[in-house]
């Protein structure tokens, strides 16, 4: 069972190799030495066990992600700031966004699957995804890959790789509770929603899921560990209510005035950046969260 308490993961990245097989190599004896200099090398003995126990060796991670449109970008970009590898594939052809972007781009999720990374990402939006999921060749990635999503709706996330992805598989779900405006200049105190659906004890996949998650720690953002059950009881509370009020706004075809208030221009932007997102994600809120009904009666009862 997943604990529903928030918390933060920590560990620290390298992108070298620690070893302190130096110092033991050298085989010093330390009876010999003056009081003085056996003192400094037990120091310096002492520092290197601190640092080579604290410090993981990583590799970089080799993240493939399955829709490359905005989020899908997006994220990519933070992934190759933190030196991951990217491959990408997507509905579309992205071939020449990927070559000027320095992402490897498949034509297809055959390809993509069989240049096995570590982490699949799903970001295709929430109305393809089942499809997209279930058209994923598990027999080409290695039997122990993560699969991850960023869905906006987490149950059905959930639910849906619970029933498709093989049992050897990781399986991440993920909410980063931001986008292209509210993330544009830092991701510091953004939250990140997650949970770990299926991961493997004490594993290489439990590191690179702590590696992947890491990513986003490193960005700065407020870490949330959640189950996805409980993230869309709260999403519907906040994320949808936004979505629902900014598309009526954007109905009213409100426009600007000589005299807006600072509150009539908060409302003003919301609903433009909320509104760019585009149909598909408002009717995913909707359509794919249970809690999501409620709060749409409960609007039409109030008003
Ligand atoms: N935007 C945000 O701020 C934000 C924040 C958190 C999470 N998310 C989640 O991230 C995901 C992507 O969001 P988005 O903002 O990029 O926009 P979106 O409109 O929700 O999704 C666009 C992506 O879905 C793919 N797609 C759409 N219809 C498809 C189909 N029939 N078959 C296969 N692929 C299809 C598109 O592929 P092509 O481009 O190749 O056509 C594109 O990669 C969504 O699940 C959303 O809930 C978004």
């Amino acid at each position: 069972m997943i604990a529903s308490t928030t918390h933060k993961t920590s560990s620290v990245t390298v992108p070298f190799n620690h070893s302190n097989s130096t110092a033991k190599s050298c085989n010093l004896s330390l009876q010999s030495l003056p009081y003085k200099q056996t003192s400094i090398i037990a120091h310096m003995d002492k520092s290197l066990e601190v640092s080579t126990s604290t410090i993981k060796q990583e590799l970089p991670l080799k993240i493939g992600i399955v829709g490359l449109g905005a989020f899908g970008q997006f994220l990519a970009k933070a992934f190759q700031r933190q030196g991951h590898n990217v491959l990408g594939t997507s509905r579309s052809d992205y071939s020449e966004y990927c070559k000027d972007n320095g992402i490897d781009f498949f034509r297809d999720l055959n390809g993509l699957c069989e240049a096995q990374p570590d982490v699949l990402l799903v970001c295709s939006s929430i109305l393809s995804t089942e499809d997209v999921v279930r058209g994923i060749p598990f027999h080409k990635l290695r039997p122990d890959t993560i699969i991850a999503d960023v869905l906006s709706v987490k149950q059905f996330a959930k639910n849906l790789l619970l029933d498709v992805v093989p049992s050897d598989f990781g399986i991440l779900c993920t909410h980063p509770m931001f986008g292209k405006f509210s993330g544009k200049n830092s991701w510091e105190g953004l939250r990140f929603v997650f949970d770990k659906v299926r991961i493997s004890g004490n594993s290489a996949q439990q590191r690179k899921c702590e590696q992947f998650l890491n990513i986003f720690q490193d960005e700065g953002c407020e870490m949330v560990e959640m189950s996805c059950e409980e993230h869309d009881q709260y999403a519907a509370e906040s994320q949808f209510i936004t979505h629902t009020v900014a598309r009526i706004l954007s109905n009213m075809n409100l426009e600007s005035t000589p005299i807006d208030t600072k509150g009539y221009e908060t409302l003003m932007q919301l609903t433009k950046n909320t509104v760019s997102h585009g149909s598909d994600l408002y009717d995913g809120l909707f359509l794919y969260n249970v809690n999501a009904i409620k709060q749409a009666s409960s609007i039409q009862y109030k008003y």
